[in-house]
C-alpha cells in the first residue's frame, strides 16, 4: 500500500498500521471517535488506556492540545521529530475515547520518513497505540502486525523494522519539570527529568497494565549470568531459549545474539516473538545494567517477565 492510499484511509476513518522510529502504531484519526473506537476494539485494548496522537509539525499540536510554550515547547523543540511524547493540556472537543477521558493529551512527532509522509498527507492528527494486540509483544516489523491482526487492518505500511524498537519516552511536560511516566530511548538524565512518583504513574493508565508479553515464560537472568541460568533450567528438563551476548550452551535455543543495550532495545520484541515461535516453555532474557537506554530496557523485560 502506498502512503497516498493509507492517508486517504485515514481521513475517510479507517484504521491503518504503519512503523515509526519505535515501533508500529495502529493509526486511526484522533478527532474521529467512531474510528478510534475501532482501534480500541481491533487491539482489545481497556477503554481507560489512552492513546498517543501523532503529528507531522509542532504548529499541528493545537489540533488537539494547548499550544506549546515553556517547558513543553523547549522539549519539542530539542526532540522532535524523535521518540519523545509529550503530555500536554487536552482541547475539549478531543474525543474521550482518544483521551480515556482524561484532560490531557499525549502527542508526538514521529522521525520514520514513512510516518512523516503519511501525517503530512493525511493533515489530520493520527492516534496510534502501538499496533499488536493487547498485552502481546509491541511490533517492530510489518509482519510482527500481520501476525496479530492477519487481514482485520484496513491499511498497512511496511517501513521495514523499526530502528529503536521500545516506545517512546513518555513525560508530562505541563510544569517546569519534565516527569518521566513511561522510559524510552530519550532518558531522564537527557530531559532532566525527575520519574514519576506512584500518584503520577497512576495518572498513566498504560503503566498499570501486564504488557509486552509472550505466551512462553520470561526469566531475566543477572548481567553475564544468562548462559548458565538458561542451563540449570533446561537441565531441569524445561525447553529454553536465550537471549544473551554469549553463545546457547548444549540444549538451549539460541534465540538472539545480542551486543549489548541499545541493540536489545532494537531486538527485544522480535526476540520474544521468535521464542514463541520456538516453542520454549522458557526464554532466559540476560539483563543489562540499568544505565541510559539499558533501563529502558529492563523495565519493558521486568514487565514481560510479570504476571
Ligand atoms: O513509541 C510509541 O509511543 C508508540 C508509537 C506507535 O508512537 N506508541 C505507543 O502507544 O507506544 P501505546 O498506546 O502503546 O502507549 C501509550 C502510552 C500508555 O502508557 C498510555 O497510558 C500513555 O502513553 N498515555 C497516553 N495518553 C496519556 C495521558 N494523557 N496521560 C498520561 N499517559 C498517557
Ligand atoms: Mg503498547
Amino acid at each position: 500500500m502506498d502512503v497516498e492510499r493509507a492517508a486517504a484511509l485515514l481521513r475517510e476513518g479507517s484504521v491503518v498500521a504503519f512503523p515509526t522510529e519505535t515501533v508500529y502504531g495502529l493509526g486511526a484519526a484522533a478527532l474521529d471517535a467512531a474510528a478510534v473506537r475501532r482501534v480500541f476494539a481491533l487491539k482489545g485494548r481497556p477503554a481507560d488506556n489512552p492513546l498517543i496522537v501523532h503529528v507531522a509539525a509542532s504548529e499541528q499540536v493545537e489540533d488537539v492540545a494547548v499550544a506549546l510554550r515553556g517547558l513543553a515547547r523547549e522539549l519539542a523543540s530539542a526532540y522532535w521529530p524523535g521518540p519523545l511524547t509529550l503530555v500536554l493540556d487536552a482541547r475539549s472537543d478531543v474525543p474521550a475515547v482518544t483521551t480515556g477521558g482524561l484532560s490531557t493529551v499525549a502527542v508526538r512527532i514521529p522521525a520514520h520518513p514513512l510516518a512523516l509522509q503519511l501525517l503530512q498527507a493525511a493533515a489530520v492528527p493520527v492516534a496510534a497505540p502501538s499496533a499488536n494486540r493487547s498485552g502481546r509483544p509491541s511490533p517492530t516489523t510489518a509482519q510482527h502486525v500481520r501476525d496479530d491482526f492477519g487481514d482485520a487492518l484496513d491499511g498497512l505500511l511496511d517501513g521495514g523494522p523499526c530502528a529503536v524498537g521500545l516506545e517512546s519516552t513518555v513525560v508530562d511536560a505541563r510544569g517546569d519539570v519534565p516527569v518521566v511516566l513511561r522510559e524510552g530511548a530519550v532518558t531522564a538524565e537527557q530531559l532532566g527529568a525527575r520519574r514519576g512518583s506512584d500518584t503520577a504513574l497512576a495518572a498513566s493508565p498504560g503503566t498499570r497494565y501486564r504488557h509486552y508479553a509472550p505466551r512462553c515464560r520470561v526469566h531475566v537472568a543477572p548481567v553475564g549470568a544468562g548462559a548458565e541460568t538458561a542451563s540449570r533450567l533446561a537441565a531441569a528438563g524445561a525447553r529454553v531459549g536465550l537471549v544473551s551476548p554469549a553463545a546457547a550452551p548444549q540444549g538451549v535455543v539460541e534465540v538472539a545474539r545480542v551486543a549489548g543495550a541499545s541493540d536489545l532495545a532494537g531486538r527485544l520484541y522480535g526476540a520474544l516473538r521468535a521464542a514463541e515461535d520456538a516453542e520454549v516453555d522458557v526464554v532466559v532474557v540476560e539483563a543489562v545494567p540499568e544505565q541510559d537506554v539499558g533501563r529502558a530496557v529492563m523495565d519493558r523485560l521486568r514487565r514481560a517477565a510479570a504476571g
